[in-house]
C-alpha cells in the first residue's frame, strides 16, 4: 500500500517549524490519505492489508506517527499533535471496522448471487420418445380383444420342436415344416434337446392349454423368426398375435363373428371380411381371412391386384388332434385359433410399403406415429 505522505523525521521537522494550524493541515492530509485507501478496499485481502498498514503495531502508520511525530514534538505542540493523533486513531479504527462489515457483506452477496437459481428460467425440454408403431398396433389388438374378455399370454422365443411343431400336429416328416424355414440353435455337446427360434406364436396355444383348463380365451403377441431373406415384405424377425378360444359351446359362428368384429374395430366399420378355405395342420377346417381392400374399398386397385380383397391371416377351428397333446377332451370341447402378422397389419393400416422401416429405428420414420 503506497504511503503518499512522508511520516518520517522530515515531517517532524515540519512540525517543529510549524504552528498548530500546520499540524492540523498535516493531519487533514493524513486522514484524506486514509479515507482514499479505505474507500478502495473491496476484498478481504485488501482489507487486511489496510488494517496492517495503518494499525500494525510495529510498522503501522499510526505507530510511526506516534514515534516520529508525537514523542519528539516540542512541548508547545504536543497537545495539538496528541489530540489530532487520538482523533485520527478513533477514525481509522471506526472506518476499518465499518469496511470489515461491508467487505463481509459483499462477499456474502457475491456467494448468494453465485448460488442463485432463477426460478423463472424455462426448464430443459428433454426429448420424449414415442411408442413404436408396432407396439401401438399390438396395443390396439390387446384393447380390442381385452374388451371381448380375452387375456394376454406369453411364451418363450426359444422353443423345442415339440411345442413349435409336434404338439401342433406337425410331425417330423410333415411337409408343413418346410414352409417355415427354421433357425435351429447349435446343440451343445451331449445335449438331448434340440432348440429352435419359434417360427410362430402357436406354441403358446399348447403351453397355455397344458396349464389351464377351459374356458380359454387368450391372445399372444410376440416375436417370431424365420429364415427369410430380408426384403420389403420379409424379415427374419417379425411379430405375430396368436388368438385361441376353447370352450364347450364355441361354434364356427362365434369364430366368424369374433374375427369380423376385430377387423372392423381395427380397420374401420366399412371393411368387409371373407373366409377362404385353407390348410393348417393344427386347425380343421382352416380359413384364410381376407378383408375388402382398404385402399380402394373393394373396387380394385394396384395394391389388391385388382381383386378387391387383401389376404390378412390364417385361422381355423382347433384340430381335435391338438387337444390330444394337452389332455383336453376333444369330444366335449370346441375352439378356434388364428395367427396374424402384426407388421403386415401395421403396414396396411398406415400405408407403409417396406417392413424394414420398422427395424431401422430412423427417428424421422418413428416420429410420424407419435
Ligand atoms: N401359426 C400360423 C402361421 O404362423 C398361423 C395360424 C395360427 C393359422 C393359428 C391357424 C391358426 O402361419
Amino acid at each position: 500500500m503506497p504511503v503518499p505522505l512522508d511520516y518520517t523525521r522530515r515531517t517532524l521537522d515540519d512540525i517543529r517549524a510549524g504552528s498548530p494550524e500546520h499540524v492540523e493541515t498535516l493531519f487533514t492530509d493524513l486522514r484524506a490519505d486514509f479515507d482514499a485507501a479505505a474507500a478502495a478496499v473491496d476484498t478481504a485481502g485488501a482489507w487486511k492489508s489496510l488494517r496492517d498498514a495503518w494499525l500494525g503495531r510495529k510498522s503501522g502508520i499510526l505507530s510511526a506517527i506516534t514515534d516520529n511525530w508525537l514523542k519528539p514534538a516540542p512541548p508547545e505542540l504536543k497537545r495539538a499533535v496528541g489530540a489530532a493523533l487520538n482523533q485520527i486513531k478513533a477514525h481509522v479504527e471506526a472506518v476499518i471496522e465499518e469496511r470489515r462489515l461491508a467487505v463481509e457483506a459483499s462477499a456474502d452477496q457475491l456467494a448468494l448471487a453465485a448460488e442463485r437459481t432463477d426460478l423463472s428460467l424455462p426448464g430443459v425440454a428433454r426429448p420424449i420418445g414415442t411408442r413404436h408403431i408396432l407396439r401401438q398396433t399390438m396395443d390396439d389388438f390387446e384393447r380390442i380383444f381385452l374388451s371381448l374378455g380375452y387375456s394376454v399370454a406369453q411364451g418363450p422365443e426359444i422353443e423345442t420342436p415339440y411345442y413349435n411343431f409336434e404338439a401342433l400336429n406337425i410331425p417330423e416328416t410333415h411337409p408343413a415344416r418346410d414352409t417355415m424355414d427354421t433357425f435351429y440353435l447349435d446343440l451343445p455337446p451331449g445335449a438331448l434337446t434340440q432348440y429352435l427360434l419359434r417360427t410362430h406364436t402357436s406354441p403358446v396355444q399348447v403351453r397355455t392349454m397344458e396349464k389351464q383348463q377351459p374356458p380359454v380365451r387368450i391372445i399372444v403377441p410376440g416375436k417370431v423368426y424365420r429364415r427369410d431373406n430380408p426384403d420389403s415384405t420379409h424379415s427374419y424377425m417379425f411379430h405375430q398375435v396368436e388368438g385361441l378360444a376353447v370352450d364347450t359351446d364355441i361354434t364356427f359362428c362365434e369364430f366368424k363373428g369374433t374375427i369380423e368384429y376385430f377387423i372392423r374395430e381395427f380397420f374401420g366399420p366399412k371393411v368387409k371380411t371373407r373366409f377362404r378355405p385353407s390348410y393348417f395342420p393344427f386347425t380343421e377346417p382352416s380359413a384364410e381371412v381376407d378383408a375388402s381392400c382398404i385402399f380402394c374399398d373393394g373396387a380394385g386397385c394396384r395394391i389388391c391386384k385388382y381383386s378387391g380383397w387383401i389376404e390378412l391371416f390364417g385361422s381355423g377351428m382347433v384340430d381335435p388332434a391338438v387337444y390330444g397333446f394337452v389332455n383336453y377332451d376333444a369330444k366335449k370341447l370346441c375352439g378356434f385359433a388364428f395367427g396374424l402378422g402384426v407388421d403386415r397389419f401395421a403396414m396396411l393400416k398406415y400405408g407403409i410399403d417396406d417392413i424394414q422401416l420398422f427395424f431401422q429405428n430412423d427417428v424421422r420414420f418413428l416420429r410420424q406415429f407419435s
